[in-house]
């Protein structure tokens, strides 16, 4: 299995995700601000993988700051500036909220290692929360069929995570036992569906077709398209999910052609202070992402651009949310 990243000892490495698939090669990261360069350029990506990494980044401040406790508003700082490296996944706050417990009660003075042990619990929470949603997945979707034709959005696989992944990790579960058909939607602007997905299907040999984002309702009507699946980054107490942009026309379709539409996150995705949907706080990236693609411009250098990475799905669109808890339905209400 692929990781995204490798925690060893205090020393981080991980994938550079902007290279794949045509380079993959790892590198180190030695302190905090170079994670969060790594985090906001996406070189490390997906929600659960993210919070891992915001764990990790703190524990770097943390150890950073240990010999000048005077400087303890800076480590605050840096935890702050950890957390606003991408706004919309949740995983992000909620490792570093669980850091800055150990940072104002000053344990990690003391206690020079807990930020890197909680680090290493939580990529290890990560990992079984990814087998429990394959397994809740496998028996919500296996209705005894012989064959399952699949269309999915973005990455959701080991690079997004730790372990399988999420929608990934229940669709590789499914071509254990059944043969399976991906159609991988490429997910414009930046391409996570052809550069990851298409190489994590390929590496795993499951059948695998790349579309791009406009051919899916034409693929979801020709081609017998029998559910879709995809992750979430935040999903509000009513169950409304934040994904990738794109995700929110394909639970659209879903309910049109009458499809079942998943989400798989596990529970470290759900933001139980936020009611509904409307109370996310969407990334919007630079104009580049849209006016350039791998360096190559394609739209006049005066382009107005609107650039928003996620939407939200209503979660009347929902067809079930599955976390390592279970299978979720309507009417959600998650709490605490
Ligand atoms: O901008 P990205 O690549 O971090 O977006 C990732 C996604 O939208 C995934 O679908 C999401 O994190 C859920 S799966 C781990």
């Amino acid at each position: 299995m692929i990781e995204a990243i490798v925690i060893n000892n205090k020393q981080v490495k991980i994938i550079d995700q902007t290279l794949l698939p045509q380079e993959e090669k790892y590198f180190e990261i030695k302190d905090y601000q170079q994670m969060i360069e790594a985090i906001k350029k996406l070189r490390i990506r997906g929600a659960p993988a993210i919070g891992i990494a915001g764990l990790v980044a703190s524990a770097l401040a943390c150890d950073e700051f240990q010999n000048y406790p005077q400087d303890f508003s800076k480590l605050e700082k840096a935890l702050t500036e950890i957390e606003n490296a991408r706004p919309t996944a949740v995983n992000l706050s909620y490792a570093v909220n669980i850091a800055r417990k150990y940072v104002s009660s000053k344990l990690f003075l003391s206690e020079t290692d807990v930020l890197w042990k909680k680090a290493l619990e939580l990529a290890k929470q990560e990992k079984e929360a990814s087998n429990l949603m394959a397994e809740h997945g496998v028996e919500e979707i296996f209705q005894g069929q012989s064959e399952l034709r699949i269309l999915t959005h973005c990455n959701t696989g080991s690079l997004a995570t730790y372990g399988e992944g999420t929608a990934l990790a229940v669709i590789k579960a499914l071509s254990r036992i059944i043969k399976v058909t991906v159609w991988v939607d490429e997910t414009r602007p930046l391409l996570q569906g052809a550069r990851l997905t298409m190489w994590e299907l390929i590496k795993e040999g499951i059948e695998c077709y790349l579309i791009s984002d406009s051919m899916a309702a034409h693929t979801i009507k020709t081609k017998q398209i029998d559910l879709i699946i995809t992750g979430a980054d935040r999903i509000t107490r009513n169950g409304d999910s934040a994904n990738k942009i794109g995700t929110l026309v394909l639970s659209i379709l879903a309910n049109y052609y009458n499809i079942p539409f998943y989400i798989v996150a596990p529970t470290s995705t759900i933001d139980y202070n936020l009611e509904e949907g409307s109370q996310i706080n969407i990334e919007e990236r630079d104009s580049t992402e849209l006016k350039y693609i791998k360096g190559v411009q394609i739209a006049p250098s005066s382009s107005k651009v609107f650039n928003p990475a996620f939407d939200v799905v209503d979660n009347q669109l929902i067809t079930a949310i599955i976390s390592e808890k279970g299978v979720h339905k309507a009417p959600y209400d998650f709490k605490l």
